[in-house]
């Protein structure tokens, strides 16, 4: 008999339902008990916010979005920020009173879901003593341990029906469409539904671009009688010479900034260098939603009922991973060493060249 604690933290990504439906499932059938940590760790600082988890709260879950437990980008046990009484802000390390709870409360291990930074969180907590597995999930596609994380490919599926529907207002006003996409530091999604939703220019984090380039794409394409164009950028696309482009919305306790405003940067250098009638839109966190794609789900599942087996032979600190076709498990600290970047002499980068995208460069 073991108790299981789970939790999601970070933000949101389809599958992270169907991941605890097969944990739930996988407990079930070993004789174990779930809880659930609400947001993040929560459900350790205040057990109000642990939640039991049995068949019935997980029946059809699978197909659904989002998280049942919900989750936060702002919660660093390590580094948490709170106001104090005095009005300040101050950051406090709660990191002991959460492991002290975990022990105190009988978990025999925490299946920790979450993307880099939840995972690096699960990797210092693993340090201490927590027995932990973890769980990839992003849609950002950037972890480097697994060939794929869940949410990846609802998220380029979101993005790819976006574009086919901008081709034709695109077309029908002989316009630029600027569609900005989610990917901060790697390029997975913009390139996916770039190069399957027709693209002419794909701007990505691991290419600088060159405005100069992208607009003589835009115009070479009225050569070819092609008077509209369609340009998806990452949010963490850079300029040559350039910086990432941020909201300059700090907000407390998130160590990371809010991306955004790329796209829209874009859109007016076109407008301007081209005199092209230019149009932008931000996908944003249409990406993150909806019920997840059958491959998202499978993986997802996947992912869920490898973490119980591996809770099952006592191997902890690790994360779980795909290396297709097999599932395998990887050592948390190697799964946060470093970033999925897109490999500029990947085959997808030459179909996209090859097709006749710009890249910027
Ligand atoms: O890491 C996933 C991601 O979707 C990024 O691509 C994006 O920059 C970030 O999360 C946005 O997070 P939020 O708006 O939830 O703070």
């Amino acid at each position: 008999m073991k108790k299981i604690l789970i939790s999601t933290g970070g933000g949101d990504a389809p599958g992270l339902n169907a991941v605890i439906y097969a944990v739930v499932h996988a407990c079930y059938r070993r004789g174990w008990e779930v809880y659930g940590s609400r947001s993040g760790y929560k459900g350790l600082l205040d057990t109000d916010e642990l939640v039991r988890l049995g068949l019935e709260d997980v029946e059809d879950i699978y197909s659904t979005g989002g998280t049942i437990l919900g989750s936060t980008n702002k919660g660093d046990p390590f580094a948490t920020a709170i106001v104090n009484l005095a009005g300040e802000i101050q950051v406090v390390d709660v990191s002991d009173k959460i492991l002290n709870n975990f022990k105190r409360m009988g978990f025999d291990c925490h299946i920790a879901i979450g993307g880099d930074g939840s995972l690096e969180i699960a990797r210092r907590f693993a340090e201490k003593g927590m027995p932990v597995v973890g769980v990839p999930k992003t849609i950002d596609n950037d972890l480097e341990a697994t060939d794929r994380t869940f949410g990846f490919d609802t998220a380029v599926s979101t993005a790819t029906e976006a574009l086919d529907k901008l081709h034709s207002t695109a077309k029908s006003h002989d316009r630029v469409m600027v569609v900005e996409v989610m990917g901060r530091d790697s390029g997975w999604i913009a390139l996916y539904s770039g190069i399957s939703g027709g693209a002419d220019v794909i701007l990505i984090p691991e290419i600088p671009f060159d405005m100069e380039k992208v607009c003589a794409k835009i115009t070479n394409n009225e050569l070819h009688e092609k008077d509209y164009a369609i340009v998806v950028v990452a949010e963490g696309a850079v300029a040559l010479g350039g910086q990432v482009i941020d909201k300059g919305e700090g907000e407390l306790g998130r160590s990371e900034v809010v991306l955004g405003g790329v796209g829209e940067w874009v859109a007016s250098e076109v407008r301007l260098r081209t005199g092209k009638d230019t149009r932008s839109l931000v996908l944003g966190h249409l990406q993150r939603g909806g019920s997840p794609t059958t491959f998202d789900r499978l993986l997802a599942m996947r992912f869920g009922a490898a973490a119980v087996r591996l809770v099952e032979d006592g191997i902890f600190g690790h994360m779980v991973a795909l290396a297709s076709p097999h599932m395998c498990s990887v050592p948390l600290a190697d799964a946060v060493k470093s970033r999925k970047k897109v490999d500029l002499k990947s085959d997808k980068v030459f179909t996209a060249r090859e097709i006749g995208v710009c890249l910027g460069d």
